[in-house]
């Protein structure tokens, strides 16, 4: 096994002021899982190729006279075949692994982590920063039909009044799910978000930045202490994720993010040309196809003239792209409780901008990796990245200036 494949240890995770404290055998679970997870992608993972040439694909082509035509054939075809089910069977459970160490760990703990946040979200405050929760949102049905990634209850299920447990869960868990490898604040998105735009735009300082479904804040809370002076105004239709993303951001020391419970369908509470940049990161795969385009339109209007939108999504499914590959990024679509994650690829997002408004000139794509923790990581330790399904490595980055 080569150095890079062991995940870094729990013990490099940066424990902030309210993040859930481990205990040791919750430690050693982490461990376990962030490993395994290494594990399986560089181990394991190929196995699935040489079961796809050595057996599947010879009698798919046996039995149809012809290769299959698209990603779901091969899935179709690869779910009779014993090592994928083996394969997909350890993948499934280990995310559902990882969901229950981390719930384990943050509901032992609720009532410190519920006081711990609390004394950062009091409304009398006179911070800058504000979290303001909406007790009359509609959850929408793509969010709440299901488990998303296997989290229970999603982003928005309440344990005990004021529940902020699915943020801490999430926060907790989510360095062993990508092996540590968008580091120890699983900010390496927001980081090179940052480096990104002081490349792209030397200088600029926007003046709001508006992140839409920003979950506990891993990315935005890079943009609010690069741009302090900026005010950024973060959205999530679930409230445990706020209550504990607001509290972090200030234990952070980032003060200059409102944490707003709102549908980012529906931005009418903000006036047309509001925001200088719209962000969104890893979120447009967990919406819906009759939502995405409402949330790029919303987003389009209350972008200044001469603003960006800007995404950081999973990679595109481009016609380059092999059809084992799409398949096996697909896993999560149809093994993880990701339902819009397949058809999400199939969408042709540059037609969605310039529906929304934006000049087709005005379109581009961007070259973005994760930051890589150096604290954290042998210096070889970005090198290497094989069959990870786009977690930690480069992201589809794509936006538009208006
Ligand atoms: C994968 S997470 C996004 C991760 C986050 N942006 C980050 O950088 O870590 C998706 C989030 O979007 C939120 N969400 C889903 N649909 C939404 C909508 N229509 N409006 C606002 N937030 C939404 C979910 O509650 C969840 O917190």
């Amino acid at each position: 096994m080569k150095r890079e494949d062991i995940a870094p240890p729990y013990s490099a995770v940066t424990q902030h002021e309210i993040f859930p404290k481990p205990q040791h055998d919750e430690i050693a679970r982490f461990n376990f899982l962030a490993n395994f997870n290494r594990f399986m992608a560089t181990a394991l993972g190929p196995a699935n190729k040489r079961a796809y040439d050595s057996r599947v694909l010879p009698k798919f082509i046996q039995e149809m006279g012809r290769k299959p035509e698209n990603r779901f054939e091969i899935r179709h075809a690869m779910n009779d075949d014993p090592w994928h089910q083996f394969w997909s069977a350890l993948k499934r459970n280990s995310m559902e692994m990882r969901q229950q160490n981390g719930r384990a760990l943050v509901l032992r703990q609720i009532e410190r982590l519920k006081d711990a946040a609390s004394s950062y979200n009091d409304p009398n405050s006179a911070n800058s920063s504000h979290l303001e929760l909406d007790e009359n949102i509609t959850i929408p049905r793509y969010q709440s039909a299901v488990d998303i990634h296997c989290m229970p209850g999603s982003y928005h299920g309440e344990e005990v009044e004021g529940d902020i447990s699915a943020g801490a869960n999430y926060d907790c868990g989510i360095f062993a799910t990508t092996a540590g490898g968008i580091g120890a604040l699983s900010d390496g998105g927001g980081q090179a978000l940052v480096e990104w735009i002081r490349k792209e735009r030397p200088g600029w300082a926007p003046r709001r930045i508006l992140d839409v479904g920003v979950t506990v804040g891993h990315n935005i809370v890079p943009l609010a202490l690069a741009f302090p002076e900026t005010e950024i105004i973060a959205i999530d239709v679930a409230a445990p994720v706020l209550r504990y993303g607001h509290a972090r951001a200030r234990a952070l020391g980032a003060d200059n993010i409102r944490f707003v419970q709102a549908n980012a369908e529906d931005l009418s509470r903000w006036d047309d040309g509001y925001f200088d940049w719209v962000q969104t990161t890893m979120f447009l795969h967990e919406t819906s196809g009759s939502a995405l385009p409402r949330i790029i339109n919303e987003g389009y209007r209350v972008l200044a003239n001469g603003g960006l939108m800007f995404h950081l999504e999973q990679p595109a499914y481009t016609d380059a792209m092999p059809l084992y590959e799409q398949f096996i990024r697909d896993w999560d679509a149809f093994n993880n409780n990701e339902p819009f994650w397949s058809s999400m690829h199939s969408l042709d997002l540059n037609k969605v901008m310039t529906e929304a408004g934006f000049a087709p000139e005005n379109l581009f794509e961007a070259h973005v990796k994760a930051v890589v923790d150096r604290e954290i990581f042998p210096a070889t330790a970005d090198e290497g990245e094989t069959e990870d399904h786009g977690r930690a490595a480069a992201w589809h980055a794509f936006g538009a200036w208006k």
